[in-house]
C-alpha cells in the first residue's frame, strides 16, 4: 500500500451540508497512539484502556488511518495483513472502525474507508462487523460472509467481505 492524497476521495466523502467542520476534516495514515483514545471510547467503553490495543497494532504491515479535526481524532480504522480461509493470497482484516459519538452520519467513516481503499483491491478485505454496523458496510458494497456469531464481551457480529 502506498500513501495517497488524503483529501481526494472519489466517492465524494466526507460530505455534509456545507459544514465548516466537515471541510476541516483531514484523513491520513497515523500512529496507533493517535487513535487509541477514540478506539477505547467508542469500542471498549468502560473497559481497561489496554483492551483497546489489538494484537498486531505495532507490526510494520499494519496501517492505521485517522480522521482528524485539528488534533482531535474523530474517526479511525486499522488494517491488518491477515489470512482468511476463503481468500487466496494476501488478505486484509479491517478492525477498529470507529467514529466519535458527536460526529456520526457526516461521512467520516466513509472517508476513512475510502482513504484506505484507494488503489487497493477491496475484495481482499474482510471484517467482523458488529450487527449495528452492517448497514454502514453494506452501503459500501460489502456483503455478509457468515451467519451471526457472538464475540464475548463485544456482542453479535457478522463476517463481511469487501466488494469484488
Ligand atoms: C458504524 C460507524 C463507524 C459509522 O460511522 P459514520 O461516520 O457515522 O458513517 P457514515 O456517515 O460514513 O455513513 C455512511 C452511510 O452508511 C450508512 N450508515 C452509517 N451508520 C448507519 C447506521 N447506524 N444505521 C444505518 N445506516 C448507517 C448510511 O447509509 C450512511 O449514509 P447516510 O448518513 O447518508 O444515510 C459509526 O456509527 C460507529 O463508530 N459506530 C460505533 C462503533 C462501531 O460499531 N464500529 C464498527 C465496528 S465493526
Amino acid at each position: 500500500m502506498t500513501p495517497q492524497d488524503p483529501t481526494a476521495h472519489p466517492q465524494g466523502w466526507p460530505r455534509g451540508p456545507g459544514s465548516d467542520a466537515a471541510a476541516a476534516l483531514r484523513v491520513r495514515r497515523c500512529s496507533v497512539d493517535a487513535i487509541l483514545d477514540l478506539r477505547h471510547a467508542v469500542l471498549r467503553a468502560g473497559r481497561p484502556r489496554a483492551t483497546a490495543h489489538f494484537d498486531g497494532d505495532d507490526l510494520p504491515t499494519t496501517w492505521h488511518v485517522g480522521a482528524f479535526r485539528g488534533d482531535r481524532a474523530v474517526g479511525c480504522m486499522s488494517l491488518f495483513q491477515c489470512g482468511h480461509d476463503a481468500l487466496d493470497g494476501t488478505a486484509w482484516q479491517l478492525r477498529g472502525m470507529a467514529v466519535a459519538d458527536d460526529a456520526r452520519r457526516e461521512g467520516i467513516a466513509s472517508a476513512v474507508l475510502a482513504h484506505g481503499l484507494q488503489g487497493q483491491d477491496a475484495s481482499t478485505w474482510w471484517c467482523n462487523a458488529r450487527v449495528s454496523a452492517v448497514p454502514f458496510y453494506a452501503t459500501h458494497g460489502w456483503t455478509l460472509a457468515s451467519d451471526r456469531f457472538d464475540i464475548p464481551g463485544v456482542g453479535p457480529h457478522h463476517r463481511m467481505r469487501g466488494p469484488s
